[in-house]
């Protein structure tokens, strides 16, 4: 397979609420043949689809129904091949969504499986188990309703979720499943998509036995037993060996891993994985969850990031990002709303000059926020609404419901912010979603005008990664790492460097410099204020120094 992913970055879109092509209230695939300019204009080189396929949405797409078509709310495959070539024609690469731990119930697969019965070939594809006694089969908790384990009378066993309900675990020990799934990805790649992003695929092997978890750990107790299962990296290899077939690349979502099981799926003997998502930096401001909140802490940011740009250099490759569809935004978590156009900028710089292959969320681009609606019976999420029913009852509505505002999923899955027209230019018809209020001043059409604004912000950053070998090869250091407010970085190659220095401040800050570019700054490549001043930094200024290496700087004062 080849690399050529490590010069890439890539748009995320999560197409119900991106563009509506048709006027019926829900994005589409019309709607993103229609951006696919808008999104080459961006300066990133492909596209990472979250599930187009049908699904009864009770995990909008991650409970898939039918993994060989499209759901008809967004199109048919024919809409998608025109999608495709487009977009290839475009020069931009097209990856798919994975989702392969679990389908959805309303699988024909489950719907067989239900039925029990020796002879049924669909008999062993999810994980079926009697209970003990009066108990369940275990006492593993879910991740978004309660229980692991829900009840099927007409199969008269209990079947394993470790998602939602709707979201029945698949048995990967069947190698009937694991051949479903090689279809799955022959069916994708044969008509032409360049790889896939593979959902919690560090979860898809289970220990035999499925003992009983941890009970004092509430939520996560089953988690030894279904990460970086057993025969995780047989099936992986199996899976592996059908991409090999194709020029294609496998990006891997792991929950919770930590820098030695990332190694093991992306390097080495084992490797089936190109790169993988971690979610250390998602928890700058929280515990596990960001429906457990705690104060935003830039250090533990920093100490994220430089974890794994120290950890995977030289080794593997890290796939950067710090927002998708299953985060509130960041420029409300991480910046700050009433600056918003210097900490969205600032939050772009702090991450798009690591090493790896950046991802950019749908609406990130032009900072898209927070919603903060006036009742729990308005969110859809299904996480959203398990954390509100099942914790903190005690607790003030007023509470309640701003932990909700801080962490729920649908602040990422209102509709893109296109323009100041009705409905934000996403559709003319009433979206299926709320759009948040404040479209009339955040867009993408008033931001394409402004040559300060966020929009272009990402836009220089993305082009100037692309045309950068020190982006791409060089090597990564932290400076003043317990600094609260400010975070700086260099990324070093063959003697010539980038400094980053972005403030995560609401005040003036002192410019500290690293003792060895003292005297030898080179000129600002990059910076989200007209005219950095020298020595001082503005509220949440980010500037990309570019330095000379000491030969060159020796021959300049030779001449
Ligand atoms: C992944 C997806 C998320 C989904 C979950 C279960 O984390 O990104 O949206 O809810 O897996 O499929
Ligand atoms: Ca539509």
């Amino acid at each position: 397979m080849q690399d050529w992913y490590k010069n890439m970055s890539f748009y995320q879109i999560w197409i119900r609420s991106f563009a509506d092509g048709n006027d019926d209230g829900i994005g589409d695939l019309l709607g993103v043949y229609d951006k696919l300019t808008y999104i080459k204009s961006l300066g990133v080189d492909g596209i990472w689809f979250s599930p187009l396929y049908p699904s009864p949405n009770a995990d909008f797409g991650y409970d898939i129904s039918d993994y060989k078509n499209i759901h008809p709310d967004y199109g048919t495959l024919s809409d998608f091949k025109r999608v495709l070539n487009r977009a290839h024609e475009l020069g931009l690469k097209v990856i798919m969504d994975l989702v392969i731990n679990h389908t959805s119930d309303e699988h024909p697969w489950f719907i067989e499986s239900k039925k029990g019965g020796d002879d049924n070939p669909y008999k062993d594809y999810y994980i079926w188990r009697d209970g003990k006694g009066d108990k369940l089969p275990n006492n593993w908790e879910s991740f978004f309703e309660g229980k692991a384990w829900e009840w099927c009378e007409e199969r008269g066993q209990y079947y394993l979720h470790i998602f939602a309900k709707k979201q029945p675990d698949l048995n990967m020990d069947n190698p009937a499943v694991r051949e479903e799934i090689k279809s799955i990805m022959r069916f994708w790649l044969d008509m032409g998509v360049d790889g896939f992003r593979e959902d919690v695929i560090n979860f898809i092997s289970k220990v035999p036995g499925l003992p009983d978890g941890n009970p004092m750990l509430p939520v996560i107790n089953g988690m030894p037993y279904f990460k970086d299962g057993p025969h995780i990296h047989e099936y992986l290899a199996e899976f592996r060996k059908v991409c090999e077939e194709y020029d294609c690349f496998q990006l891997g979502e792991g929950p919770m891993s930590d820098l030695k099981s990332v190694l093991l799926y992306t390097s080495g003997e084992h490797k089936s994985l190109d790169m993988m998502f971690n979610f250390d930096h998602m928890q700058a401001d929280c515990f596990m969850t960001e429906y457990i909140q705690r104060p935003f802490s830039l250090r533990k940011l920093k100490r994220a990031f430089s974890k794994w740009q120290y950890g995977l250099y030289g080794k593997s490759w890290n796939a950067l990002y710090i927002e998708n569809h299953d985060h509130p935004r960041v420029v409300s978590r991480y910046g700050s709303e009433e600056f918003h156009r210097e900490s969205a900028t600032a939050l772009a710089a702090s991450y798009l000059f690591q090493q790896g292959t950046p991802f950019i969320y749908q609406g990130q681009e032009i900072g898209m926020t927070n919603i903060r609606l006036s009742s729990i019976d308005l969110y859809m999420d299904v996480s959203s609404k398990t954390n509100y029913s099942l914790y903190h009852l005690n607790d003030p509505e007023e509470l309640r419901l701003a932990r909700i505002h801080a962490s729920s999923r649908d602040s990422a899955r209102t509709p893109m912010q296109w323009d100041s027209s009705e409905n934000a230019g996403f559709s003319r018809h009433k979206p299926w979603f709320y759009v948040n209020d404040n479209y009339t001043r955040i867009n993408v059409a008033s931001q394409e005008k402004d040559k300060n604004s966020i929009l272009n912000f990402y836009r220089t950053c993305l082009n100037y990664r692309k045309r950068s070998r020190i982006c791409r090869y060089g090597k990564y250091r932290e400076f003043f790492a317990d600094d609260p407010k400010i975070y700086t970085y260099e990324r070093e190659y063959k003697g010539k460097s980038l400094l980053i220095i972005c403030s995560f401040s609401d005040k003036e800050e002192v410019v500290r410099l690293p003792k060895k570019y003292r005297g030898r700054l080179g000129h600002v490549a990059i910076c989200n204020y007209p005219d950095p001043e020298w020595g001082l930094l503005k509220p949440y200024e980010a500037r990309v120094y570019e330095t000379i290496s000491n030969s060159e700087r020796k021959n300049h004062e030779k001449n």
